[in-house]
């Protein structure tokens, strides 16, 4: 494999087409769900292979809780199962695990299993993997916004001061979003922390996006000239 000239230090991905993959198939949406964490998997193996720093997954919006109530909680429970069966791959490749997003809204049983996958893995230094789960934009903001009022109530305060208090703190802003199968929206996702992130939309289906897909969004990041509003 010819290596990258430039890699992102963190990459994003909207994992979206789980539901269409199945209906393809004449499955159950579930069907794709469990499908997409095959890819899931693919893609962190990836980002170890290339030293690739950050990966956040955006799992589940807050607008995702408006599903049938039997979608959502299969999703629930297929989280459960699947960051159990992974801890100790993650403890074994250095992945620290981390969850953000609206915890509140999560059943007890899942807030149990995050809590303990985020501490036997809170040591991983190869790849902090963050799922976001629960999260949308503006809820980040919304709640950011009201710490500051508290913290500040002079009304002055700095753009990284408000960055700190978004629930993403200390993780650096994406350098790449993937979004998959096809959607040219951004649904709530990270709003403010996307400012200057490169996009790559693809058309494949996130069952379908595995290694070689995801090898094709880093080159064309590679390509990418990115000026941050300077003249280059
Ligand atoms: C993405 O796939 C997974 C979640 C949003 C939880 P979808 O379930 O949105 O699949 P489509 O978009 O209906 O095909
Ligand atoms: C975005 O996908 C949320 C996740 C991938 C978790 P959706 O399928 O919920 O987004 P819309 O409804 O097509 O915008
Ligand atoms: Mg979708």
């Amino acid at each position: 494999m010819e290596k990258f000239s430039r890699l992102p230090r963190h990459v994003s991905i909207i994992m979206d087409g789980n539901g269409r993959w199945a209906r393809q198939r004449s499955l159950p949406r579930f069907k794709g769900h469990y499908e997409g964490v095959e890819s899931i998997r693919e893609v962190v193996e990836e980002c170890c292979v290339l030293g690739i720093r950050y990966l956040s997954l955006f799992a589940f919006s807050e607008e995702n809780w408006n599903r049938p109530e039997d979608e959502v909680s299969r999703l629930m429970n297929l989280m459960s199962v699947a960051m159990l069966k992974e801890e100790e791959n993650f403890v074994k490749n250095g992945i620290r695990f981390v969850v953000i997003g609206n915890r509140e809204r999560l059943p007890d049983k899942l807030n149990e299993t995050i809590d303990s996958v985020m501490d036997k893995t809170r040591e991983g230094k190869t790849l902090t993997l963050i799922v976001m789960l629960s999260y949308s934009g503006k809820w980040d903001l919304l709640q950011a916004a009201r710490r500051a009022a508290v913290l500040h109530p002079d009304g002055n305060f700095t753009e990284e001061e408000l960055s700190s208090l978004l629930v993403t703190a200390g993780i650096p802003d994406p350098d790449l979003l993937i979004r998959t199968s096809g959607e040219m929206r951004i649904s709530n996702y990270m709003l403010w922390q996307i400012a200057y992130t490169e996009m790559v939309i693809v058309d494949t289906l996130w069952p379908d996006f595995r290694k070689d897909n995801f090898r094709l969004a880093l080159r064309e990041y590679e390509k990418r000239d990115r000026r941050f509003g300077k003249v280059k």
